[in-house]
């Protein structure tokens, strides 16, 4: 029997979830979170001025789980996310456990001398962050994530389960708390070196995710907690991951160029075009049934896959993602896209890639797409010419007379970015490659200069 139970706490209690309390549940497809709304939450961490009513309700989270402030002190609330409440607490109990999820300490002990480590760790309280998932999640979603975080926890920048507790019916997750700073405070300020090392560490932790061939599905700032002093983050919230694979129908996508291009000839749409009808009419009684693909995620960050329903979604929707964080960073537009629904966030795309590159696409994954709105052109705009766009850099120079042009290091970024944003989620670059690729490969370069000169003090 599958059985989600996080063990390094030793004796704690283990979450099992048997099989048998899972009740199946109509699961909505559609999970979309706004990212205004999802980023105006999170409480700065260095801030632990409690206000009253979080003083409220962390006593009624203590009241109502019986047992938890025996083992942890709650400290704040440092995130109110759709589907749980996180707090900062200190781990009470840390001293009698092994603690292999705690990266200061590993780091501390290459560092420091074995009396100096003993003295600290007997005085340096120690924190965690308490994922309280509310009890409306389905327990399916609930075991899913806790299932996933078990089996991802020995991977790189990836936030580890430490253990989960549950109460009646509450669950709660056991996570280290990762000091960072929220995204909009410092992403006006990132140099381009600044982005690179956030994009290494990034996409360190979507490499070891996406080996295990698991989607995370709602990549975006907020869950990717960043420290920018250490250049160090860790990815979070696996609560709409899910495997590769999982529910899939076959997709256009996937067939042969030749065997794709028989079943457009085919469709019912190339019928009512040869008909003699200039735009795609659609049939009275229609008894096609209607397409249902996963579309979880966050508005904004959806790749053009997941909006058009592909049924073989794979890790490169984590790709695209991403890249609206990396097109944020150049732009300095946070949130980039501001989408009401789908059908807006598709078109938001059409307006940066163009009705003709739209088409493709869509009709990659069997899909029609038609608009009738004017102003969209047929070949788009150049991703160059947006961020001049959005920087304030579209005039000409009032010296030269001449047109300003992105800087060196700009462009390779965007050379890099088109590697993201690329439509045809096939041909969009994988995180192991990215990793590779002369942009994010200079982070390393960077780095290790860094350290000869560390080395030369
Ligand atoms: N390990 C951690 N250390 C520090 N802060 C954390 C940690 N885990 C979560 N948080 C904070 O809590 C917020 C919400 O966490 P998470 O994304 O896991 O919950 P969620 O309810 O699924 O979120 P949402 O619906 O907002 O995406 C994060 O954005 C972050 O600010
Ligand atoms: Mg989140
Ligand atoms: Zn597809």
């Amino acid at each position: 029997m599958a059985k989600a139970c996080a063990q390094s706490h030793g004796q704690a209690e283990q979450l099992v979830i048997h099989q048998d309390d899972i009740k199946e549940e109509e699961e909505t497809l559609d999970e979309s979170g706004d990212p205004l709304e999802e980023s105006g939450r999170t409480v700065d961490s260095s801030d632990e001025e409690v206000e009253d009513s979080v003083a409220e309700d962390m006593a009624r989270f203590e009241e109502s789980f019986i047992g938890i402030n025996k083992k942890y002190r709650l400290i704040n609330r440092i995130g109110e996310g759709t589907f749980s409440t996180v707090y900062k607490a200190e781990d009470l109990q840390y001293d009698d456990f092994q603690n292999r999820w705690d990266i200061d300490e590993r780091e501390n002990t290459k560092w420091s001398s074995p009396s100096h480590r003993r003295r600290q760790s007997k005085s340096r309280p120690r924190y965690v962050a308490i994922k309280k998932i509310y009890v409306t999640s389905s327990p399916i979603r609930i075991f899913n994530e806790l299932e996933l975080l078990h089996d991802l926890k020995n991977s790189e920048s990836v936030c580890p389960l430490i253990t989960a507790f549950r109460h009646l019916d509450q669950v709660v997750a056991i996570l280290p708390y990762f000091q960072h700073r929220d995204f909009r405070e410092y992403f006006r300020d990132m140099t381009v070196s600044d982005i690179r090392l956030y994009f290494r560490s990034l996409f360190t932790a979507l490499r070891s995710v996406h080996a295990k061939r698991i989607l995370h599905r709602d990549i975006k700032p907020t869950n990717f907690l960043y420290n920018p002093q250490q250049a160090r983050g860790v990815l979070v919230d696996f609560g709409l991951a899910e495997r590769e694979g999982t529910d899939w129908h076959q997709c256009a996508c996937t067939l042969s160029t030749e065997e794709r291009r028989y079943r457009i000839s085919h469709s019912v749409y190339a019928a009512t075009l040869n008909s003699g009808n200039q735009h795609s009419s659609y049939p009275k009684t229609d008894t096609r049934s209607s397409r249902r693909a996963n579309r979880a995620g966050t508005r904004g960050f959806r790749a053009p896959e997941v909006l058009l329903k592909c049924t073989q979604q794979n890790t490169s929707i984590d790709m695209w993602s991403a890249g609206v964080i990396l097109f944020t960073l150049l732009s300095r537009r946070f949130p980039f896209f501001h989408s009401a629904d789908d059908i807006d966030a598709l078109l938001e795309i059409t307006s940066i890639f163009g009705r003709k590159k739209m088409r493709e696409i869509s009709l990659l994954h069997g899909q029609v797409f038609e608009t009738n709105i004017p102003s969209y052109s047929d070949g788009g705009h150049s991703l160059e010419k947006i961020i001049l766009w959005c920087t304030g850099r579209s005039q000409k120079d009032e010296k030269t007379g001449k047109k300003i042009e992105l800087q060196d290091e700009e462009k390779e970024a965007v050379q890099f970015l088109y590697r993201l944003m690329e439509c045809d989620p096939a041909k969009r670059i994988t995180a192991e490659e990215a990793l590779r690729h002369s942009f994010i490969a200079k982070a390393f370069e960077e780095s290790e200069g860094d350290e000869d000169m560390v080395d030369l003090i």
